[in-house]
């Protein structure tokens, strides 16, 4: 008899962090007080002029479908904003709107990556990148940043992974995990490299560009040298708070940027038109909200790290962006408190959830098996009660 699923379907993995959500609300609906640090959500609500725009365009019935790519306004804008803030100088046509940044990646991978194509991916990575190239049939390769490095791949490292096969590099800076962000001369000596390989694309995951807490944020498309081999990925989820909403982008070269629409056509056509006017919205708008944001972030960020310092068996660096802190826990494994014995990552995540009532999620997915993903986009309270509980949880390990 035939199997019901595909193969595609079968080999692809379960998203992660979605999963452990997942098993968190499980447990809170038991009425266990559970804290979330376990989500790439900001706790924070849409601002009132973007939710107002999305009113204003439901009433003005803005309700039809829009272009595949978005309406030409939007595009417009979201060129106006690579030029002046990012050095892109992408027009409207290099612009495709998407159902999210992660429609905006995987309609770049499928037109890209050909069955067998190599892509280089830096680690830790976020969670959706290997499936979306098993998706495509490609290969990814992974090259490790290392923790007393704040994870940052080498240009060496870089260099020594290319070979005739390599299609693609693909990042995330500010990254989802580990919150590296990448100085313009360490992407400067990534682009040399890349420039030397033109038929090398180079996927620049920047969803988390206003969430960066360097005095500089630059995007590695600026360069000259590799301009067209560039693909800028952004969207309105993380530095708007609009996660909800479905609206991500990409800016890229003409041929690339046709590509996606001619995928996405097929696919699901243009996202929500009423979440397009509130992108509108928030593009254009004033961005002080996105900085109070930062702020908030940035004040959270230390706090974790002052109290993770504090607990013995984690090793800490200091995340420059998002609002990730991915320690390594590794110094836990082989240790029980006499009804857990944790030998993963995952074990630790489980022991920690149904002993200290804190979600996280493990490393693995993120290619980092001896590390676990602390979300500090919750409150200043919720983050000292889940340290507190941790630190006093992991002590019992023995
Ligand atoms: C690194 C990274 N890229 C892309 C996305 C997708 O964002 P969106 O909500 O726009 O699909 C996320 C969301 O968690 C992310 O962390």
């Amino acid at each position: 008899m035939q199997k019901v699923l595909s193969e595609r379907i079968i080999n692809l993995e379960e998203s992660q962090t979605l999963e452990m959500a997942a098993k968190a609300r499980a447990l809170a609906a038991k009425g266990v007080d559970v804290i979330k640090l376990s989500l790439g959500e900001p706790d924070f609500f849409t601002p009132a002029h973007i939710k107002e725009a999305a009113k204003k365009a439901i009433d003005d019935n803005f309700t039809f479908y829009t272009p595949v790519a978005a309406y030409p306004e939007l595009r417009e804008a979201i060129a106006q904003k690579l030029s002046r803030d990012n050095g892109l100088t992408w027009k409207a046509e290099n612009i495709v709107v998407s159902t999210g940044a992660k429609q905006s990646l995987i309609n770049v991978v499928l037109s890209i990556v050909n069955p067998n194509d190599e892509v280089i991916v830096l680690a830790p990575y976020w969670v959706s990148y290997i499936p979306m190239i098993q998706l495509a049939e490609g290969k990814a390769v992974i090259v490790n940043g290392d923790i007393k490095n704040g994870f940052k791949v080498t240009p060496e490292q870089l260099k020594a992974a290319i070979t005739p096969k390599t299609k693609a590099i693909m990042y995330s800076s500010p990254s989802n995990p580990t919150g590296t962000v990448y100085t313009k001369s360490e992407l400067k000596a990534f682009a040399d490299i890349i420039a030397e390989h033109k038929d090398i694309f180079i996927i620049a995951d920047e969803i988390y560009e206003y969430i960066c807490f360097e005095d500089e944020y630059f995007s590695i498309g600026a360069f000259e040298n590799v301009r067209n081999q560039t693909i800028t990925v952004n969207g309105f989820s993380k530095g708007y708070a609009m996660t909800g909403w479905r609206v991500g982008y990409i800016g890229a070269n003409k041929e690339i940027a046709d590509a996606c629409i001619k995928m996405q056509g097929q696919f699901t056509s243009a996202t929500c038109s009423i979440a397009q006017k509130a992108a509108y919205a928030a593009i254009t708008g004033d961005m002080s909200v996105t900085k109070e944001m930062k702020t908030a972030y940035l004040r959270r960020r230390d706090l974790v790290l002052s109290l993770l310092k504090d607990i013995e068996g984690i090793k800490t660096y200091i995340p420059q962006g998002a609002f990730y802190i991915f320690p390594d826990v590794s110094a836990f494994f082989g240790k029980t408190d006499g009804k857990y014995t944790i030998k993963t990552s995952n074990d630790l995540c489980m022991y920690l959830l149904n002993e200290a009532h804190v979600a996280l999620v493990d490393g693995e997915g993120f290619g980092a098996p001896e590390c676990v993903r602390i979300s500090f986009a919750a409150s200043d309270e919720e983050l000292k009660e889940a340290m507190r509980r941790m630190k006093e949880k992991l002590a019992l390990l023995k």
